[in-house]
């Protein structure tokens, strides 16, 4: 069955997957934004699992336990930071989500939801990353099967706007007929 890749508006630390992605640092101790909330939620095991990582560097990903969170697993990863666009950035952030979804999938992982690495305290320009997030996870999955569902998870109702607009699933928009383009 193909894997069902959609976007929605929440706090990922609540979603009832089975992982969801950390945008963490590169010594995996925690920070702020999402990666303070996953800790905050997970409680203080996951940081303790976290230290015995030996840290992670930029388009690498982890795996942990997710402890309290719903997510049996939390999947590490490092975006890069925005320096304008010259730095690799493109290729690093495109490693994350491809890394992560490789990790998820060797682990037999089923349904797995990200959060817009990098767009926060890195600085990424947020429709940027999504075009990056959305052609990588489709790419990714043609090589990676056996996921039932991959989720973006959006922090607030604009930045779900833009993928809901990336993926082509703008709310009220009616599903071309098969055979037929969007606008005909
Ligand atoms: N659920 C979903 N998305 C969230 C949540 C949440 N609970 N909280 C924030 N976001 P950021 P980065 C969104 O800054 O840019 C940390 O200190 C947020 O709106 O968390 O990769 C780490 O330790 C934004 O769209 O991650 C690193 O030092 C997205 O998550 C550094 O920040 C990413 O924002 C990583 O920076």
């Amino acid at each position: 069955m193909p894997t069902t890749v959609r976007a929605l508006q929440g706090d990922i630390t609540q979603l009832p997957v089975q992982a969801i992605v950390n945008a963490a640092k590169a010594s995996l101790l925690g920070g702020g934004g999402v990666d303070g909330a996953i800790h905050r939620a997970a409680g203080p095991q996951l940081l303790e699992e976290c230290r015995r990582l030996g840290g992670c560097t930029t388009g690498e990903a982890k795996l942990t336990q997710g402890y309290r969170l719903p997510a049996k697993y939390v999947i590490h990863t490092v975006g890069p930071v925005w320096h304008g666009g010259n730095c690799g950035e493109p290729a690093l952030l495109a490693a994350c989500y491809r890394h992560s979804l490789q990790l998820a999938a060797a682990q037999g992982i089923r349904s797995l939801a990200f959060p817009s690495i990098s767009t926060g305290v890195y600085g990424y320009p947020f429709e940027l990353a999504a075009q990056v997030a959305i052609s990588t996870v489709r790419a990714a999955l043609e090589e990676f099967t056996g996921l039932d569902e991959v989720i973006f998870c959006c922090f607030s109702a604009s930045d779900l706007q833009v993928y809901q607009r990336l993926l082509g699933e703008q709310p009220g928009a009616r599903p071309a007929a098969p055979g037929q383009a969007p606008g005909d």
